[in-house]
């Protein structure tokens, strides 16, 4: 998204001394090429894309009218997904924790439900015993160790007893169909996706089964300017790398299976993280003990509540202010936390009044942005010459209508 120094003008008069400016084009576009970068080599695949990471209703719309998956964590972002008007069939539902009633909605319209631990097997099996002649899609979450140095807490440990239990009873259970195995691992790392590519099949080998949906789950990185990249510890593939890896295994494994698996993956951050910025105003700037600290009207919370220590890419535009030259200058937030801050060791002009453009903020924000001191700010989408309100500011009833006063 170009932005300059007009529309941004033209923003602030509009929506306030801070908003996000999301990028639909670019959502797309990132879609577009993901999917043609692993369907060039094993044409059976598809995205369901995580709504988790930023379930701005317009991005889950994106995805459904591209012929995506919706993955959801929840009864809430089931509900999303259902009010877009996904098809049940296209939603997949993950996720340690799982509200039984919606559970049982979902499965009986068409949905999947993926299986994480060995109670949610009680569960099925009472939806089962009611609806004895109705057809009931499940998968298997699978945890097995990809060499990443983390234990992952998601899903059946495929050498586990409970692995074998709800083996067995997806088997022994005729209306339930085993539609899908999936695993997800949070390491972004190349190599892991080798490790969970084969794992799962080999999984599939050691138990004989072809299920419908073989789903490697989230984690892969997105686009990102260098300056964000040299801050990772590990190397930040591309797209084509990615499928490059884990594709050919895929068409290698299936090329004379006539009805190859689906190939299904998860990403959230790989498709959202460069489709929004933040701009904010710098309120002040001050001298403490000789540091330069600018305060702004936005916090570390709008952009990267995870509170990972990255300096995010920003752009500074002078807004009319006269600006000075500074050196190891912080951006702090507006809240009352001492570790608030946006960006730290910034070096060149800036005026009080002048707009900070924090760039690849999509990922992990708007859904993780707490009600802390401020309601938040804004969405808007710019595309092209058209600006659409995604979300307009929230205001003090936004948050107060639940509280009795
Ligand atoms: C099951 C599952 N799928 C997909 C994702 C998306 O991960 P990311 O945004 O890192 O791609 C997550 C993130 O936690 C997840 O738990």
């Amino acid at each position: 998204m170009m932005i300059d120094i007009n529309r941004l003008k033209y923003l602030t008069k509009e929506f306030g001394d801070a908003f996000y400016l999301l990028d639909s084009t670019q959502f797309k576009q990132n879609y577009a090429e993901l999917k043609k970068a692993f369907t060039r080599i094993y044409p059976n695949f598809n995205i369901a894309y995580s709504y988790k990471t930023n379930y701005i209703p317009k991005l889950c719309r994106i995805v459904d009218e591209l012929g995506g998956y919706a993955e959801v964590v929840s009864d809430m972002e089931l509900e999303i997904a259902l009010r877009i008007g996904v098809a049940p069939k296209k939603i997949i539902w993950n996720g340690p924790y799982k509200n039984a009633l919606k559970v049982e909605e979902l499965l009986l319209s068409g949905g999947t439900v993926n299986l994480d631990s060995a109670y949610e097997i009680e569960l099925i099996r009472s939806i089962v015993e009611r609806y004895p002649d109705r057809n009931l899609n499940v998968g298997i979450r699978c945890n097995f160790d990809i060499s990443d140095g983390v234990l992952s807490r998601f899903g059946f440990d495929i050498e586990s007893d409970d692995f074998k239990k709800v083996l067995e009873f997806v088997k022994n259970t005729a209306n339930v169909r085993l539609i899908g195995l999936q695993c997800h691992f949070a390491t972004r790392r190349l190599e892991t996706w080798r490790s969970r590519a084969e794992g799962m099949l080999n999984l599939i080998d050691t138990l004989g089964i072809v299920p419908e949906h073989i789903d490697l789950g989230g984690g892969l990185f997105g686009k990102m300017a260098d300056s964000l990249k040299v801050q990772f510890d590990s190397y930040v593939p591309t797209y084509d790398e990615y499928a490059k890896v884990v594709a050919p295994l895929f068409a290698e494994r299936f090329k004379k299976v006539n009805n190859p698996p689906l190939l299904l993956i998860e990403p959230g951050s790989a498709l959202v993280g460069d489709c929004m910025q933040f701009a904010s105003r710098v309120i002040n700037i001050k001298s403490v003990c000789g540091k330069k600290i600018a305060t702004l009207l936005g916090s570390i919370y709008n952009i990267n509540p995870t509170l990972n220590t990255k300096n995010p890419p920003i752009t500074v535009f002078a807004m009319g202010n006269e600006q000075e030259e500074y050196s190891d200058l912080d951006f702090g937030g507006f809240t009352c936390i001492e570790s608030d801050y946006l960006y730290h060791h910034y070096n060149g002009k800036l005026a009080v009044g002048d707009l900070v453009v924090f760039g690849n903020v999509g990922s992990y924000s708007v859904v993780l942005k707490p009600p802390f001191i401020l309601p938040n700010f804004p969405i808007i989408d710019v595309c092209g010459d058209k600006i659409e309100v995604i979300k307009r500011a929230e205001s003090f009833d936004d948050l107060f209508q639940t509280y009795s006063f």
